[in-house]
């Protein structure tokens, strides 16, 4: 017979219940013989050890045939002297408030907590007639930690629905939490406090995705993995759902990262370019998948054209940043508004461009911006022609990007040239004001839209 985890928990389970039965003969006989005393008390401390070890021994045995790692839940990185300090009390690689922040700032900790909204009941009612948001799979995807499959990394396992998975402090109320993007923590959450383990594990594994699937941390330093996180909750969602009235998605890397707002500090003072760049990559692969699936799929004609859209503008925004596939971007930007309501064009195109992406991921992450690079960027950014033309989507990603690279390059860059700011912060302010805060992306609009961009392009170049 082979002694596996499963029998060892029988043969405990055997011994256990021995013990209750001699427990309760002892219990009438009222004349407990010494043999039966002693093995009465092994038995009985079987049972507690199979209680308790149970669960170990099985989810070790699983990690040896497949990768699975339990999640610990947000509760085991809130101590003080870890990551929930009142303020930023840096030690290593930590600020040590990052539970802090995570947990008065970051709208992720209300993730879960808004399904019980009647916003949040009304988009499922519509979607499967469901009654409880905060109960379905079709929400809790998203909206809180444990769904393992979500890391496209071979784990096939749902913490929130199986308690196997689950550490002690693991709770499904706290919404996106901690290993929602650091990754399922049981493995590494006692080593990864020694200083150093992290980088010692980097090296050893050599790249993240082994480093993942033998630890199950998630490396958010290598930025195409933090970009591919993010864009897995922000951007493909099932047509349906939208349909039902859930709020459409749109992602981008730099910009949502300062939302959250960030409970760490970059290094680089240019690195805001990098994440730019990765973020831009990750939306374009999501948004050519999400427009081959709903091309594939029938989704609605108004979908289509807005995932076609997106596609497109993440395109456009791309080339700026990857000046050597500017020709294949502008050509796929193209291919994809010839291809107009085609489905079969527009699913064969999609499919050719993700291919393409894939193939960028190594310069990506290894890409440094600096003060030059990032004020090219810039230029590029303010005087894209093209993007306000697209439609409001795409405006506002043109916006949110410039927002993000600019607003690192006016944080960094000389006073001598804050002149120019000025004028250029003016221009800004009045999008944000006349087109984004507008009800509607009219003909008007668009034409006030290319009006501000042109003259953003003039200020910017009086800049430098
Ligand atoms: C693919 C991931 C995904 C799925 C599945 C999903 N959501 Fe969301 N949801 C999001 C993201 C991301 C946001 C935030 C969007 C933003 O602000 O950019 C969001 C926002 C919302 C909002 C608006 C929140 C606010 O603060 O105003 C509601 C309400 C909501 N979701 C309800 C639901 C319900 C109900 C379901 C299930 C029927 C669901 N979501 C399924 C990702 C998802
Ligand atoms: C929505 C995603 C997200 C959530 C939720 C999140 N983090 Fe982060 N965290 C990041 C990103 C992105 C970074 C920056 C990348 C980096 O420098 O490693 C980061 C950085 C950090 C760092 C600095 C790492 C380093 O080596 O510089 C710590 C520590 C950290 N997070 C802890 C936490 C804790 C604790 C929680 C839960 C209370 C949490 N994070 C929740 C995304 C997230
Ligand atoms: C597990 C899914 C998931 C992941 C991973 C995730 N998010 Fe979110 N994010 C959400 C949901 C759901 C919401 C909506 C929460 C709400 O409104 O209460 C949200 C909201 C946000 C918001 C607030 C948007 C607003 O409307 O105010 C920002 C900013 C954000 N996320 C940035 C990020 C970044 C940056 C990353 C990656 C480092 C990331 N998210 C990773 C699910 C996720």
């Amino acid at each position: 017979m082979d002694f596996n985890s499963e029998n060892i928990k029988e043969t405990h389970l055997i011994l256990g219940y021995l013990a209750i039965i001699i427990f309760y003969m002892e219990a009438r006989m009222l004349k407990p013989s010494r043999w039966l005393y002693i093995s009465s008390m092994a038995a009985g401390a079987s049972l507690v050890l199979t209680l308790i070890l149970a669960p170990q021994f099985t989810s070790n045995v699983l990690a040896a045939d497949q990768a699975s790692f339990k999640y610990t839940g947000a509760g085991s990185c809130s101590a003080a002297k870890c990551h929930g300090s009142a303020s930023d009390k840096r030690s290593g690689a930590t600020l040590t408030n990052e539970y802090t922040v995570w947990a008065s700032k970051d709208k992720h900790n209300s993730a879960f907590k808004i399904l019980f909204e009647n916003e949040a009941k009304d988009i499922l009612k519509k979607y499967d007639g469901g009654t409880d948001p905060s109960k379905s799979d079709k929400c809790l995807t998203c909206h809180t930690t444990g769904d393992a499959t979500r890391y496209n990394m071979g784990l096939d396992y749902v913490a929130y629905k199986d308690k196997s998975f689950q550490g002690p402090k693991f709770d499904v109320e706290g919404g996106v939490s901690c290993e929602s993007c650091h990754g399922p923590a049981e493995k590494w959450i006692q080593d990864h406090s020694k200083e150093g383990w992290t980088d010692e594990m980097r090296a050893k594994y050599k790249t993240s995705k082994a480093l993942f699937a033998a630890t199950g941390l998630w490396d958010t330093k290598e930025i195409m993995m933090r970009a591919d996180n993010c864009v897995s909750c922000h951007l493909r969602i099932d047509s349906k759902m939208i349909d039902a009235g859930h709020p459409t998605l749109g992602f981008e890397l730099a910009f949502y990262s300062n939302e959250m707002p960030p409970h760490w500090k970059d290094k680089d003072a240019w690195f805001t370019g990098t994440a730019w760049v990765a973020g831009q990559a990750a939306t374009l692969r999501e948004a050519l998948d999400q427009l081959a699936d709903y091309a594939g799929k029938g989704a609605g004609g108004d979908l289509i054209t807005e995932a076609a859209d997106r596609a497109r503008t993440n395109a456009l925004l791309l080339r700026h940043g990857l000046p050597s596939a500017a020709d294949t971007l502008n050509k796929l930007a193209a291919d994809i508004a010839a291809a107009g309501g085609d489905k079969g064009k527009l699913t064969a195109v999609a499919k050719a461009g993700t291919a393409s992406i894939a193939g960028w991921t190594d310069s990506i992450n290894g890409m440094k911006f600096d003060e030059d690079k990032t004020f090219a960027l810039v230029q590029k950014l303010f005087s894209d022609q093209d993007l306000a033309a697209i439609g409001y989507g795409a405006f506002q990603q043109q916006y949110n990007s410039i927002d993000s690279v600019y607003g690192t390059y006016a944080a960094s860059a000389e006073n001598a040239k804050e002149a120019g700011m000025e004028a250029v912060d003016g221009i800004l302010d009045q999008m944000g004001k006349k087109v984004l805060d507008a009800d509607e992306y009219t003909d008007k609009e668009k034409a006030i839209a290319k009006q501000l961009i042109q003259e953003l392009s003039k200020a910017g170049k009086t800049l430098k």
